[in-house]
């Protein structure tokens, strides 16, 4: 799959007791903005930083994440930061890391618990925010078109089930369906965040929908997967086609399909969350307060402003 790239495990010990020890357990490297989350961690909490890092990969399986933090609480790391795989289920593995007085922090995704305090800190992205732009760019995009009154079509590739993106994505961008007697959900389907789901997906909503105007696909690599089979299909997307796309992460390949007018628009989704848990755990270590939810800044990127980053781009 495209996102993914090898990442070592690392359960050395640290040797130098001064490093602050951190078990990072990240939920897989399902696209390419999780390779690129993942590297965001490890390049900040770096010996130079004065981090030990113990890195787990639990391949999108939500009893190897819970394996992992087990096994960062028996090791005693100094904190715990997770991207959880889905929402639901953290509350007793939080409660044991909770009785060893480990702080954990969670990144990109959140969690579903009773008690809040269950957890330190969040950060992440504004998922339904993220949704809310994708309905509006669609708004705006559509009163400047002939008949835009006409029925349009829509079908959404959604994410992962039971993830936070998924649900904060779908909220917002229904949100904003919702204001539009004219806007036609036809169907939403859950392509698990990769390129082949989203291929094999998309196929099928074809075969289903001959009268399909638009696209909501809920990352990048759903996109790729999408895009190949509409070409297949001989339709055309983007800028003058018959399928208007709109996807989300602002990958660099994507950003690239934006200038090319492939894709209409992308709402972007920031990876680099590594900053960010550095401050966190740096506030923690020197008795300083934190917020409880931070969020990460993120644009939205059309044929218009697509050239401001495009360039600078790393993932
Ligand atoms: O939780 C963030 C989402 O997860 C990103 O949009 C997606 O690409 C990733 O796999």
């Amino acid at each position: 799959c495209a996102g993914q790239e090898p990442e070592a495990e690392d359960t050395r010990t640290p040797t130098d007791d001064n490093l602050i020890v951190v078990g990072v357990s990240q939920e897989g490297s399902e696209s390419v903005w999780r390779t690129a989350n993942t590297r965001s961690v490890k390049e900040t909490l770096t010996k130079e930083n004065g981090y030990f890092l113990i890195f787990k990969n639990a391949r999108q399986k939500q009893e190897n994440q819970i394996k992992a933090l087990r096994s960062f609480i028996s090791q005693r790391v100094d904190y715990i930061v997770f991207s959880p795989i889905v929402e639901d289920g953290w509350d007793t593995v939080l409660r044991e890391a909770r009785e060893a007085e480990i702080p954990v922090i969670l990144m990109d995704r959140k969690i579903n618990v009773k008690d809040e305090s269950l957890y330190t800190a969040w950060v992440g992205s504004d998922f339904v925010e993220e949704g809310r732009n994708a309905g509006k760019w669609l708004e705006d995009y559509l009163k400047g078109q002939r008949f835009n009154d006409d029925q349009v079509n829509i079908v959404v590739l959604q994410g992962t089930a039971g993830t936070t993106a998924m649900f904060g994505r779908t909220q917002g961008f229904e949100e904003i369906a919702a204001k539009h007697e004219n806007w036609n959900i036809l169907e939403q389907t859950n392509a698990d965040f990769t390129t082949a789901k989203g291929e094999e997906e998309m196929r099928r909503l074809l075969n289903t929908y001959p009268e399909i105007d638009v696209l909501v696909s809920q990352n990048d690599d759903m996109t790729f997967g999408a895009l190949e089979a509409i070409q297949s299909a001989g339709r055309t997307t983007g800028t003058g086609g018959d399928i208007t796309v709109i996807s989300f992460d602002g990958t660099k390949k994507a950003l690239e399909k934006v200038k090319t007018g492939a894709i209409n628009v992308d709402v972007e989704c920031n990876p680099y969350q590594g900053k960010y848990i550095e401050e966190i755990i740096q506030a923690l270590e020197t008795g300083q307060s934190i917020e409880k939810d931070n969020y990460v800044e993120e644009k939205v990127f059309t044929q218009k402003n697509v050239l401001s980053v495009l360039n600078d781009r790393t993932y």
